[in-house]
């Protein structure tokens, strides 16, 4: 195998690559009006992620080179169409999102589709650990520019979440809550000030980061780990909860962990071992037939467990 193909081939495409036709197709299939620095509008990107249901015919006014005429958008997410319309209206108001579930429900899954129709790049990411600092979320310095000349632009070292904000894009914060308290810290200000001061370079036009439009972030949290740190209540604020279940064996889609998975009883909780693999998911139609289930058990849905996650009570491990 030559080095050249070693470089193009990779175990696992990105989503913006993988379904880039199908993104390039919506976006010019609704005109509508969408968000600042938004690609397709926030109803293209719901169906990119629950499916079109059937073909969709291009209008003769947007047809262009490279777009095919007709396209049908398989189903990526198989759960409830109103969870992915209220992630969808969340990141269409800027606001924080919290993708909260047992491990193996798809919460990454729906986060980098996400972020890779909204913005066309889901490789913001920073995956929080309980060795994830601050500069991470923040920025961080290249010490050999700055011992050289000092603090300046060129030594700054961007952090993900800094780029999102220059650019308008969507930010991936895995494992929130597997950071720690202080480092989580870090966003409440980004969330709300909407801007990063960099006090090294005070007095300079770079003193500030301020976040353009467009900038938002998307956050996960899974509800059996062990050793998390509890969010504050400042920065559960900040973001709406939305609350990913298994998929109902019933069709119903996964809505909500129910009773049972936030109190800890008979959940339906998967493991590493138990996923799909990305290649296997996409030769299968990108995701799971609807009632599947990985495991083949049923899992059970609690009847309040949609009113949990709006309330964003009692979600998050204590
Ligand atoms: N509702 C679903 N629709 C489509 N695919 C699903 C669904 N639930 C699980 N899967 C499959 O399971 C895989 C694992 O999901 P993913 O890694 O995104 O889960 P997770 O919730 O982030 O887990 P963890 O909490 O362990 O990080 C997905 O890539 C997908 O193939
Ligand atoms: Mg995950």
């Amino acid at each position: 195998m030559s080095t050249d193909t070693v470089a193009r081939v990779r175990q696992v495409d990105p989503a913006e690559h993988a379904f880039a036709d199908q993104l390039a197709f919506l976006a010019a299939y609704d005109d509508g009006p969408r968000p600042p620095a938004w690609r397709p509008t926030p109803r293209a990107v719901v169906t990119f992620i629950v499916g079109s249901n059937g073909e969709l015919v291009l209008p003769k006014g947007a047809k262009r080179a490279g777009l095919p005429g007709k396209l049908t958008i398989e189903p990526k997410f198989v759960g409830d169409r109103a969870l992915v319309e209220r992630c969808v209206v969340t990141l269409a108001g800027e606001r924080g999102l919290l993708l909260v579930g047992e491990p193996g429900t798809a919460k990454s899954m729906l986060s980098e589709l996400l972020a890779a129709a909204v913005c066309g790049s889901s490789e913001l990411v920073v995956q929080g650990t309980a060795g994830t600092t601050e500069d991470q979320l923040r920025y961080g310095w290249n010490y050999a520019l700055l011992l050289a000349h000092g603090p300046s632009p060129e030594a700054l070292v961007p952090s993900p979440v800094l780029t999102a904000m220059r650019s308008g894009a969507v930010a991936r914060i895995e494992e929130v809550t597997r950071c720690l308290p202080e480092v989580q810290d870090a966003l409440v200000s980004i969330l709300s000030d909407r801007r990063i001061a960099v006090p090294e370079l005070a007095g300079t036009e770079h003193a500030t980061v301020p976040a353009a439009p467009g900038f938002t972030v998307i956050a996960t949290a899974n509800l059996r780990d062990r050793g998390v740190s509890e969010m504050s209540a400042a920065l559960k604020r900040r973001f709406n909860f939305e609350t990913v279940g298994p998929i109902d064996p019933a069709g119903q889609g996964g809505t909500g962990p129910g009773e049972d998975a936030v109190l800890g009883g008979r959940g339906g909780g998967r493991g590493a071992g138990d996923r799909v693999p990305g290649p296997a998911r996409r030769a299968f139609g990108g995701g799971l037939g609807r009632g599947e289930t990985l495991d083949g058990h049923e899992h059970r849905r609690g009847r309040r467990g949609g009113q949990l996650a709006r309330s964003g009570r009692g979600v998050l491990p204590r």
